[in-house]
């Protein structure tokens, strides 16, 4: 932790490092209070350095024993987080030996070697290495580690590093040691080593090159039985990158860790994944649906890394999205291959959306925005964010729209031919899947393209049309522009896939003709945007048809569709594309709130259409359940927000609680047979099919409550309470009780109490119960009750600090995904947000600086709210000691 601010880090700073590192041999003798590391590293002069230059090596928190050059004592100095050894040996090859030691106990910001649950894990990405040992720790030095472990054989059973098992055996004084070779050269973020008491779920399994594999999922004692789906997730995704990309796997042994104290979600170490427990274990009875889609990407992901992030990895921290947009992007295309038929791809694809539009637009709006590919950071570890991986895959996905899916293939194979075992920029990236397809739109306009990785914010697109009988021509008119950003005031205009239909009112979708065009080209097609406006002339069209615009949201923009009721209706019924269908329906209901917000009333009593409109869907025999979940649910208050100039998070709630009210009352006998229709009678599932009738059921479950509330009727709230105590599975537990707690049923105390029970001490079932509480809905009539909850949980014996997993459930989502209670005109979600960030930056600076964030947006509030953020950002500001993460995260805030 340093006092001073610190200064950002440049892209163009960049520099080769002066030397490079071919070998390690690493040493543990591991121990939690204080773990000795010798590290014997085989260094290299860079011939295209300077010469003459000092060897500096990355070091934090760490205590020096010895350092040694080709067996000779060196001379050294220590400066701020290095140590530097001016006069190294004249040579170009030289070996450095070096013993240090850490303390793993005292590890609380878990990254470099820590502690959880009795074992020992690490954590190097991205800068968690040189808090293990000295060493150049940057993506673009790549090394082959031989590591050798050592620890008691009764408390760490099991002894794992990356690659090959080489060597075992037992050692005096109870104790034993594992040695492990990994043959492919990597940076030195993708190490890891786990020495705990775990089990394992094992499967061999036979590439289709005819490789054997051994596949292990480690877990604690007692969690075996929650490890199926995980070994499930990862032989689909072996088979899936073989067969769609051709990327087989390139080890002996691929081996999952799952650890309960865990700063993210999973991380791709070679051949040695760790993974947040949340991502592996699974069993009906303790994760919903949800999870199990979660758990099957994150596996597919991590997975999916070991060729875009570890054989080919980046070369400096500005290219991550390299690989993790990349990555995002694989994994998203692998669910929606698992999810199988059309319209379960399309809600796949809906769910993706809506997450980058509720996190990636807001960041990209406010103080934090930042390019793809950023410029500068403070702290690299505020910058695993929602732009460069979210935003990230969606740059891939358009280069993919551009050049086909055998195109995209294409490139690939080139990119991997390419770089296969080297450090590379996003650039490299970009050039190889335009060079693989020679006049795509693509390559035609690389250079212009390539602004989706330096610019930040959300590009808006509008569009227009204008159709004229007498020529039977259909113009369409797409304008693009951009707000400034934070250091960018200009903006370029961006390559832009439009992937677009046009269908008639009645709902025929048309031949598409272009003027200039012999004949029609189908029905839909790929309009791809160039200029700060252009028109598009159709040819043929006899009466004005409905424009579908962006289709499968084709570019990570604002849509100015400029459709009114009719049209979007239109869309809504007829449109061939299940994306724009839904959109359209969104687009209705937003319609409707953002008419209502300027004033102070309640939201006016809905119209007849829009819930006709509402009822043909959730009737419609042909659209599958899963998707009707996703029209009928109205927008998040955050993406409501995000269409205000100034935000009234108070009003925002109101409007939407009382949408759902009415949907709920003028609905009522279609919820009635929705709850009927969607019960799944078979066994348990986590497929697209059964978790898609549980979504809508309960939805219906969840309108039945509020309503019943309203109307003071016990029967629906009996109902649900029963399902909390009788459902055999979570999903239908969790959802249940949410109805309860959020249709705020005087049963929810009681629905908590059994919860609480049956979770039977799990703890990712307790943090749902924390969560549900954190997020429940505040009540329209005087409200502010969800904090006073929240300040109380803080004290449950179940609640840690320490513990992100269980900090995130609580007062993550307290601050970040409940904004009516939150944001209080008495400002106490401020204060209460101001000292956690305090209290928890002094134990994991990482983590705060992700809560911290929950301000982000704090300019766009109104009145009081606004005053009131500013004061609470300036106290945190203001405190004497701030984490380099936080700092850069309110400084920004404030700027
Ligand atoms: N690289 C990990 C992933 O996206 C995320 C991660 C980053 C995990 C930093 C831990 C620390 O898969
Ligand atoms: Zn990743």
């Amino acid at each position: 932790m340093r006092e001073a601010a610190a200064s950002a880090i440049r892209r163009e700073d960049y520099a080769a490092p002066a030397f490079w590192i071919r070998t390690v041999e690493l040493t543990f003798d591991l121990d939690p209070a204080k773990t000795i590391v010798a590290s014997k590293l085989a260094i290299e002069r860079n011939p295209q350095a300077a010469p003459g230059q000092a060897l500096v090596l990355h070091g934090e928190d760490l205590t020096l024993l010895r350092c040694l050059a080709d067996g000779e004592s060196v001379s050294f100095r220590h400066e701020e987080g290095l140590l530097v050894i001016d006069h190294p040996p004249e040579k170009d090859a030289f070996t450095l030996e070096i013993r240090n030691t850490c303390a793993p106990e005292k590890n609380t910001q878990l990254s470099g070697l820590y502690t959880s649950t009795g074992g020992l894990f690490t954590q190097c990405e991205a800068e968690g290495f040189r808090r293990i040992t000295y060493f150049l720790d940057r993506p673009d030095v790549m090394a082959v580690f031989s590591v050798t472990l050592r620890a008691d054989k009764a408390k760490y059973p099991v002894l794992l590093s990356n690659g090959n098992l080489v060597e075992q055996g037992s050692l005096d004084n109870g104790r034993h040691f594992a040695k492990w070779h990994d043959p492919f050269p990597k940076p030195s973020y993708l190490f890891a080593l786990v020495a705990a008491d775990l089990v394992c779920r094992e499967q061999k399994i036979v590439s289709r090159s005819g490789k054997e594999h051994l596949l292990q999922v480690y877990v604690r004692r007692g969690d075996l039985d929650k490890t199926e789906h995980a070994m499930a997730s990862l032989i689909a995704s072996v088979a899936w990158d073989e067969a769609r990309f051709g990327l087989p796997l390139d080890l002996d042994r691929f081996m999952i860790v799952a650890v309960s104290d865990f700063n993210m979600g999973a991380m791709e170490n070679k051949g040695l994944n760790v993974f947040n427990t949340k991502y592996v274990l699974a069993s009906p009875a303790t994760a919903t649906d949800g999870d199990f889609a979660g758990i099957e990407s994150v596996v597919g992901h991590e997975y999916f890394h070991n060729w875009t992030g570890n054989r080919i990895t980046c070369r400096d921290w500005f290219q991550l999205s390299l690989k993790e947009g990349l990555t995002v992007y694989r994994d998203q295309e692998f669910s929606m291959d698992m999810a199988g038929s059309p319209s379960a791809r399309a809600v796949k694809r809906i769910d993706d959306v809506r997450g980058l539009r509720a996190v990636q637009f807001p960041e990209d709006a406010g103080p934090m925005a930042h390019p793809v590919r950023p410029d500068r950071y403070q702290e690299i570890n505020n910058f695993y964010t929602a732009t460069v991986y979210e935003k990230g895959a969606e740059v891939v996905r358009m280069m993919a729209t551009l050049v086909g899916r055998e195109g995209f293939r294409r490139g690939m194979d080139l990119y991997f031919e390419r770089h296969d075992g080297q450090a590379v920029t996003c650039d490299d990236f970009a050039q190889a899947i335009a060079d693989a397809n020679p006049g795509s739109a693509l390559a035609v306009n690389l250079a212009q393209f390539k602004h989706w990785y330096a610019q930040a914010g959300t590009p808006r697109l509008t569009a227009r049309g204008s159709h004229d009988v007498t020529t039977r021509r259909f113009t369409l008119t797409l304008t693009q522009s951009a707000l400034p950003s934070p250091g960018q005031p200009d903006k370029q205009p961006c390559v832009m896939p439009v992937v677009m239909g046009l269908i008639s009112t009645d709902g025929r979708a048309l031949p598409l003709r272009l003027a200039g065009e012999e004949a029609a080209h189908g029905t839909e097609r790929t309009l791809v945007l160039t200029q700060p406006e252009e028109s598009f002339v159709f040819e043929d069209i006899d009466d004005a048809p409905v424009p579908s615009l962006l289709r499968g949201f084709s570019a990570p923009v604002v849509l100015d569709s400029g459709l009114y009721d009719g049209a979007l209706i239109t869309l809504l019924r007829h449109d061939h594309d299940a994306f724009n269908r839904w959109e359209a329906g969104q687009r209705l209901a937003l319609n409707r709130l953002l008419a209502a917000l300027p004033g102070t009333g309640e939201l006016p009593a809905l119209d007849d259409a829009y819930i006709d409109a509402m009822r043909a869907v959730l009737r419609d025999p042909a659209l599958d359940p899963a998707f009707k979940e996703l029209v009928l649910t109205p927008p998040g208050e955050g993406y409501v927000a995000e269409q205000c100039a100034e935000v009234d998070p108070q009003r925002i709630h109101r409007l939407r609680e009382e949408m759902r009210q009415q949907l709920a009352a003028r609905l009522h006998a279609d919820w009635l047979w929705a709850w009927e229709a969607h019960q799944v009678r078979e066994g348990y599932r986590p497929d697209a099919v059964q978790s898609g009738k549980r979504a809508l059921a309960n939805l219906a479950l969840t309108m039945l409550v509020l309503d019943a509330v309203a109307k003071g009727d016990p029967v629906w709230p009996g109902r649900a309470y029963q399902r909390v105590k009788d459902a055999g599975q979570m999903t239908d537990r969790h959802a249940a009780l949410k109805a309860l707690i959020d249709g705020h049923s005087p049963l929810a105390q009681g629905a908590l109490a059994h919860f609480h029970g049956v979770a039977a001490g799990d703890d990712l079932v307790l943090d749902k119960w924390f969560a549900a509480q954190a997020q429940a809905a505040e009540p329209l009539d005087g409200g502010g009750v969800v904090l006073g909850r929240v300040k109380a949980l803080l004290k449950h014996p179940d609640f840690s600090m320490k513990n992100p997993n269980r900090l995130r459930s609580l007062v993550g989502s307290f601050c970040r995904e409940n904004p009516a209670a939150f944001h209080r005109a008495d400002a106490a979600g401020y204060v209460f947000w101001a000292d956690r960030v305090l209290e928890l930056d002094a134990i994991n600076p990482q983590i705060a600086a992700r809560i911290a964030r929950a301000m982000d947006r704090w300019r766009v509030l109104a009145e009081p709210y606004r005053s009131a953020a500013r004061e609470a950002l300036a106290r945190v500001a203001g405190s004497a000691k701030l984490s380099d993460d936080v700092r850069e995260i309110v400084s920004k805030a404030l700027e």
